[in-house]
């Protein structure tokens, strides 16, 4: 409603599409009116919407220019703070922070329509349980003792697929997006090969390049958006299928399925719905992405021709070493050099949330924009930012070298009690430090850090995580990434074949190399390729 009045008082100045002569003419009346409140001139207004107008090409469909170009358009982004701690407060919520303009691609009325299922991604802490239930049920899916025996198959033919003799010397990353939806569709409901319709494809591929491109007035934006939107309500029965097959005990092998544990461990499903674990299933398009980009980072560093001198030296001397083997230090030196190649290559640059207006609250007086009458909605979120946090001296004394061992020097989430806590001053953290113990057969629970870090306990044993500010790639406290683990697993795994099967990276030097869709804000050169030397 509120966006329909903006587009009719943007109709008068020429913004929307389909506008014409008489919507320009309507800028002119505007600029006979001159100014309002506090100066600002609403002739400028009309000229730099009208002037945004001309960018919208004219054969976008009527209702994708009022419920994405609009939006995007009245959509501001800020810059946070680089966090001290490894929290972000609960003012700067996950309720909603998903710029207005990207519903569409979840909804198909363009809108949050909670009943159709949600994601713990966004949805605001109060909204999720008691501590943060919905996020323990999530993580019961992707704890690191469930690799081993139940994914790391699954991973290990897709690294061979990826690195098989055939594809040497190709670029890379073309051939990585086609096989990618192999190992995303197995890890999640079990299925692969000719099994997936090339629907599901689409709209997977769809949803990757939109995060990609970023911006809705390009075509390509446009076009691959309005083809997840065509594919939407298939994928979603798709999924809702297997989902059933997995419930009904059909699905071979269920227990090697992330959907598996979502169904064992969601209670009497309040907070983890049927319908919710359908909507997680293809929301993670948005999470799964990263490892594109993650990919990309990894090898363009080892390259052999373009790398980085200093990450292929500490590569050679941790794989040269007893790389598995922790020797009591809460990781392994393998681990350590993946989640040093993370905070480097920071694939994800911001935690993002929404917030409220200052203005609204009383103490600030009534907002400029309430005040000039506009009664259409903006929307504002801002991001707590990943790589100048992890590199910020204020944590690291040498943020700009390669250190893997820096992380052995930092406490863990099981360091992070409360006594530790009080000490530096804080008398509660977010929420009570309580285990959620599963119900699908295993001695693991998912308690939390004094900072609200959710990590897991299996047979007593705590699976932590780094919890310190200057770690900031997989973001902060209660909203953490619960497949922070999973995707170092993976990387470990990824780094281990390159190893023992003597791959190396090269730059190919392509005249026009394809422009590929890495990742979210990820368009690159597709001009990385792999051999296997001697
Ligand atoms: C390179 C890979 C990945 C990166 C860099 C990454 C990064 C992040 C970051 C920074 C956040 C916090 C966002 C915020 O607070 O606004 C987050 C949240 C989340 N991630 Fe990941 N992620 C990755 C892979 C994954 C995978 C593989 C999964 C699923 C298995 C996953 C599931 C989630 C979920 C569900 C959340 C929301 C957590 C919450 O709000 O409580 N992510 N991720």
């Amino acid at each position: 409603m509120e966006r329909r009045e903006f587009l009719k008082s943007a109709a008068a100045v020429g913004l929307t599409a389909g506008t014409s002569a008489a919507g320009i003419a309507g800028a002119a009346v505007a600029e006979a009116q001159t100014t309002g409140p506090g100066g600002i001139n609403l002739a400028d207004a009309a000229a730099a919407l009208a002037q945004f107008r001309k960018t919208i090409p004219a054969n976008f469909d009527r209702t994708y220019v009022e419920n994405v170009i609009v939006p995007f358009f009245m959509t501001s982004l800020y810059e946070g703070e680089r966090p001290l701690l490894p929290m972000i407060d609960l003012n700067f919520t996950k309720e909603m922070a998903l710029p207005y303009h990207l519903w569409g691609m979840l909804y198909e009325d363009w809108k949050p329509a909670p009943d159709e299922g949600v994601t713990v991604f966004l949805q605001g802490l109060e909204k999720r349980g008691d501590n943060n239930l919905r996020k323990r049920i999530y993580f019961s899916a992707v704890t690191p003792d469930l690799y081993g025996p139940m994914y790391q198959a699954k991973v290990a033919s897709f690294l061979d697929q990826l690195v098989a003799p055939q594809f040497a010397g190709k670029p890379f990353m073309r051939h990585y997006l086609d096989y990618y939806w192999q190992v995303y569709w197995d890890l999640h409901l079990g299925v692969k090969g000719a099994d997936i319709p090339k629907e599901v494809i689409q709209v997977g591929e769809g949803f990757n390049t939109v995060l990609a491109y970023r911006n809705p007035t390009l075509p390509v934006f446009y076009e691959n958006y309005m083809t997840v939107r065509k594919n939407l309500p298939f994928l979603k029965q798709w999924i809702d299928k297997h989902v059933e097959d997995i419930v009904a005990g059909r699905a071979a092998n269920a227990e090697k399925t992330m959907v598996w544990y979502w169904l064992k461990n969601a209670g009497n499903g309040e907070h983890f719905s049927k319908k919710d674990i359908v909507f997680e299933c293809f929301h993670n398009f948005v999470a799964f992405s990263q490892w594109g980009n993650s990919i990309f980072g990894i090898m363009s560093r080892l390259s052999e021709n373009s790398g980085d001198a200093e990450i292929r030296a500490s590569f050679q001397k941790t794989m040269s070493g007893d790389y598995d083997n922790a020797n009591g230090a809460p990781y392994t030196p393998l681990e350590l050099f993946v989640m040093e190649l993370f905070r480097v290559i920071s694939p994800n640059g911001g935690s993002l949330s929404s917030f409220d207006d200052a203005h609204e609250q009383t103490f600030f007086g009534e907002s400029p924009h309430t005040q000039l009458g506009l009664t259409f909605a903006r929307g504002n979120y801002i991001s707590t930012p990943h790589t100048s946090t992890s590199f910020s001296p204020v944590h690291w004394t040498n943020p700009n070298q390669f250190d893997p061992a820096r992380y052995l020097s930092v406490p863990t989430s099981a360091e992070i009690d409360e006594e530790r806590t009080r000490k530096i001053g804080l008398a509660k953290c977010p929420f009570d430090k309580t285990t959620f113990q599963v119900e699908d057969g295993r001695k693991v629970g998912l308690t939390n850090s004094g900072f609200g870090t959710v990590f897991g306990v299996a047979d007593g044993k705590p699976m932590p995580v780094c919890d310190y500010a200057g770690f900031a790639p997989f973001g902060f406290s209660y909203r953490r990434c619960p497949g922070e683990q999973l995707t170092i697993q993976v990387f470990e795994d990824f780094l281990r074949k390159v190893w023992h099967d003597k791959i190396v990276f090269q730059k190919l030097d392509l005249p026009n190399p394809g422009r590929v869709p890495v990742g979210p804000s990820a368009v690159v050169d597709d001009n990385l390729a792999f051999r296997r030397s001697s």
